[in-house]
């Protein structure tokens, strides 16, 4: 699949959604439905948005018992989604379950990428709460190494780490990179950020742009932004 810009709907409605998605006449945007919205409107918004032709990254981050995460993948293969996701942490055996029950008896699949270590964990929660002592890029660098072991096709992670995951897991590993902004925005509550051509510079394959382009002004103008600073 071509590098792109995926835009973080993080919404609570399907009204939402769809009044957001009007705006967008030219170009449909590559969507990501995430925990807030599915859990609000259930698997229909993911139809509903498929059939008005966007591409979907279904953000639920599984983790679960490998059986479990299996037959659940199976039900989202369903949906004919673009790429979904789940927790490294959940270790080989889960993912190997998730790529088995993502898999279409006619061999396709949508793309499965894990998340490593959430970007609001940081060395001090790592290893007060988690009892993980080793520093925290060797540890992502690890479970980026472990999924692609386990037949993953990438991982979620911060652009400053894009480079050197695919030093690590090679250049078609792809990295899907949140915590974007443009230079001259507000951060938010992101605090390791990167702007869309500097995202494009450290070799992200997709980036996830949520605030600066929904709650922007002009949010199509915002979206085109992205578009031509990561993708030229
Ligand atoms: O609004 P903003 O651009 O910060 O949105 C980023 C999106 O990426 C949100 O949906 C957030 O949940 C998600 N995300 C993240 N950091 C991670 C994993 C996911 O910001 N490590």
């Amino acid at each position: 699949m071509e590098r792109d810009v995926i835009v973080a709907c993080d919404f609570s409605s399907a009204e939402q959604l769809y009044g957001f998605l009007d705006k967008f006449t030219d170009r449909k945007p590559f969507v990501k439905i995430g925990m807030e919205l599915f859990y609000a409107e259930g698997p229909q918004i993911v139809r509903e948005t498929k059939a008005r032709g966007h591409k979907i990254f279904l953000d639920l981050k599984l983790h679960d018992i490998p059986n479990t995460v299996k037959k659940t993948m199976a039900v989202v293969s369903r949906l004919d989604i673009d790429i979904c996701n789940l927790h490294a942490a959940g270790a080989t055996d889960m993912m190997k379950g998730a790529i088995e029950g993502l898999t279409r008896e006619d061999g396709s699949r949508p793309l499965l990428v894990a998340v490593t270590q959430l970007t609001s964990t940081d060395q001090e929660t790592l290893e007060r709460d988690l009892l993980i002592k080793k520093p925290i890029d060797e540890v992502v660098m690890h479970y980026a190494l472990t999924a692609k072991n386990a037949g993953l096709d990438g991982v979620v992670c911060s652009p400053l780490e894009a480079a050197k995951v695919h030093e690590t897991c090679g250049k078609n590993f792809l990295t899907v990179t949140p915590g974007v902004r443009f230079a001259d925005g507000d951060k938010g509550d992101q605090k390791r950020v990167m702007t869309p051509e500097q995202a494009k510079l450290a070799g992200s394959d997709f980036i996830v742009v949520g605030r600066p382009i929904t709650a922007a002004q002009n949010p199509v103008a915002a979206y085109n932004r992205c578009i031509k600073e990561f993708i030229g």
